[in-house]
């Protein structure tokens, strides 16, 4: 549909108005990026299955009470959502040790912690989107101490709600990063997506790489993981 009006581009989706001012049309684009952008390809159906896989998981979430922007999946790459204005944080939450975390802290990946690792990041492409603490993130007027609460709460109910949402399918969920939007009314509710572009998932008997790392670390069968991954939460 050529006659939407475009908000906003972002490496993997596009956000386009609708009638209603309260919501937006999220499309799924194949664009891939790596590194802040520094590598870059498309990735064949990546769109379609992320759209799929995030549809999944939000239906999930929302059931077991969690408030996010999902209304509903309109067709293969386009999702109704409630407009959000984006908290400009990257939440990451890690269960098993991978990733930055193991290359800045010298930890070898795979390395189970004894407790959970919550971080926070600032979504800032010109800086790096460096790590941060709750502080800054007041400071730097992102958000309050209460949102910051809110956002913290609501990060490991999710965690919580998908390592057992993935165990049943087989997978591992290594590490994630979601995003959180603040609604009209500024309620704070779970936005962006949650996807193998977001999240590390390994196979729970080999270990297997079912995610991202197949395109940032050239390891292949890019597209063939993301089916996998589709093809699990599916079931
Ligand atoms: O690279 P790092 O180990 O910090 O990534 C932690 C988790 O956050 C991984 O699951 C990764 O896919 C995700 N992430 C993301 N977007 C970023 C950075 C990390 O989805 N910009």
């Amino acid at each position: 549909n050529q006659e939407r009006v475009m908000l906003y581009e972002g490496k993997a989706k596009q956000i386009f108005k609708t009638d209603d001012v309260a919501k937006v049309i999220i499309h799924y684009k194949d664009d891939a990026t790596a590194f802040n952008g520094v590598k870059k390809t498309s990735i064949t159906n990546k769109g379609i299955l992320n759209n799929a896989i995030t549809t999944i998981i939000f239906e999930m979430l929302e059931k077991r009470g969690v408030k996010t922007h999902f209304i509903e999946k309109l067709n293969d790459r386009d999702q109704l959502c409630h407009k959000v204005e984006i908290v400009p944080l990257e939440v990451i939450v890690r269960n098993i040790i991978a990733g930055s975390m193991a290359k800045r802290l010298g930890i070898e990946e795979g390395t189970i912690p004894s407790n959970v690792v919550y971080e926070l990041c600032y979504k800032n492409d010109a800086y790096g989107d460096p790590l941060i603490n709750d502080d800054h993130a007041v400071a730097l007027g992102l958000a309050t101490y209460e949102e910051l609460a809110t956002i913290k709460e609501m990060t490991l109910e999710i965690n919580q709600a998908l390592i057992e949402f993935f165990d049943a399918q087989g997978i591992r969920l290594i590490d994630f990063k979601i995003e959180f939007g603040r609604t009209e009314d500024g309620t704070i509710v779970l936005a962006d997506e949650i996807s193998p572009d977001t999240c590390r998932l390994w196979d729970k008997e080999t270990n297997e790489k079912l995610d991202k790392d197949r395109f940032r670390r050239d390891l292949g069968n890019v597209e063939e993981a993301y089916i996998e991954i589709l093809n699990r939460v599916s079931r």
